[in-house]
């Protein structure tokens, strides 16, 4: 059993969560992440309105008598989703945990925490963890550089921003970006997290409502399957190689491009259309890093035993066998 600050704060059996996913994070897998003993989180947006997201809590409240969370997105957008209402029906929902990412969330972990809500604020760099702090939330998430969807315009990896954020937080970390099996648990742990968040990895299992293809293209790609797009509008985002965020580069890299020249190829329902069809050119599908170290598409329940099973026997047998018995002490050698 794996116990950390997070798993006690929170209520689940292991210290391992699957983030929001836009277009991925429905009933069906964030109620399979609850019952095999993880944090399943639902994307709010990818409902299509505040009621529409109410029915989907509770189609996952049938689905699983655990905990489970929402994943609120705050996009800076000129004409923004009606995040109140969204957040509205949560409360009503009776959910309990709530993931914030994104843009300055402050007036939602306000209105979140004033109805008992849990907030778990996932961000990019140590600055914005710590100031996420002070607003109140109960969890950070940190995502590396690694990471699918945005790492920010800071470009640290886990192995440095991991650490760099536990020196400096109270409340518990989640390591995520990069993460899909025991030995990352257990690196993120040693790093000074209290567990995992996971996307990418998720995507590749039986239970993710996106079509086959999506999952066989991750199985497909290495750790170089990737590509970083909107870097020169300072919205950097990781996603999917393909032939769509490959001409994305391409366009952006012109001088003086701007989000213009790509508008026609990155449309949300292209993304969706991907997801939902399995034309793997049709649009952008967002990926990380991590797809090196995807090679089979298992139930949720499968791959979380998995992983914990792996990680206890890093810790317990691995690890421990590298400790032996001190010979002499450093005082005898002088
Ligand atoms: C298909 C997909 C969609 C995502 N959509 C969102 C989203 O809507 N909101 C969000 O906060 N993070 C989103 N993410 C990021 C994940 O929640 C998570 O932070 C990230 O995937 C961690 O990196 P990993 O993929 O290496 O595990 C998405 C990731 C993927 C793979």
């Amino acid at each position: 059993m794996l116990r950390t600050r997070f798993t006690e704060a929170f209520g689940v059996d292991v210290p391992i969560v699957q983030g929001g996913m836009q277009g991925v994070g429905r009933a069906e897998l964030a109620s399979a992440v609850s019952n095999a003993g993880g944090l399943g989180i639902l994307t709010a947006l990818t409902q299509p309105t505040p009621d529409a997201l109410l029915r989907e809590i509770i189609r996952c409240r049938s689905m699983t008598d655990k905990p489970f969370g929402v994943n609120l997105t705050v996009l800076m957008s000129i004409k923004p989703p009606p995040y109140a209402e969204y957040r509205q029906a949560i409360i009503e929902g009776g959910v309990k945990i709530v993931e914030t990412a994104g843009y300055k969330p402050a007036e939602h972990v306000t209105h979140l925490k004033a109805h008992g809500v849990k907030v778990i604020h996932k961000c990019t760099s140590v600055r914005h963890a710590l100031s996420a702090e002070r607003m109140g939330v109960d969890a950070i998430s940190i995502d590396g550089f690694e990471c699918a969807g945005h790492p920010g315009e800071d470009d640290v990896g886990g192995l440095i921003l991991i650490p760099a954020a536990a020196d400096q937080l109270r409340v518990p970390m989640l390591a995520s970006g990069g993460f899909g099996d025991g030995r990352g648990l257990v690196a993120a742990l040693a790093l000074g997290a209290d567990g995992i968040n996971m996307g990418t990895r998720f995507c590749a299992t039986v239970e993710a409502p996106i079509h086959d293809n999506v999952k066989r293209a991750i199985l497909g790609n290495d750790e170089r399957g990737t590509n970083l797009i909107f870097r020169q509008l300072k919205n950097t985002a990781r996603v999917g190689k393909n032939a769509v965020s490959d001409e994305v580069v391409r366009r952006l890299q012109e001088p003086g491009a701007t989000f213009d020249a790509v508008r026609d190829l990155v449309a949300g329902t292209q993304g969706r259309r991907v997801l939902e069809t399995g034309d793997m050119d049709g649009g952008l599908f967002w990926a990380g890093q991590v797809q090196g170290l995807i090679h089979d598409i298992p139930t949720v329940a499968a791959l979380i035993d998995r992983i914990v099973v792996e990680a206890e026997a890093i810790i317990g047998r691995r690890l421990s066998t590298l400790l032996q018995p001190h010979t002499y002490s450093q005082q005898e050698a002088i």
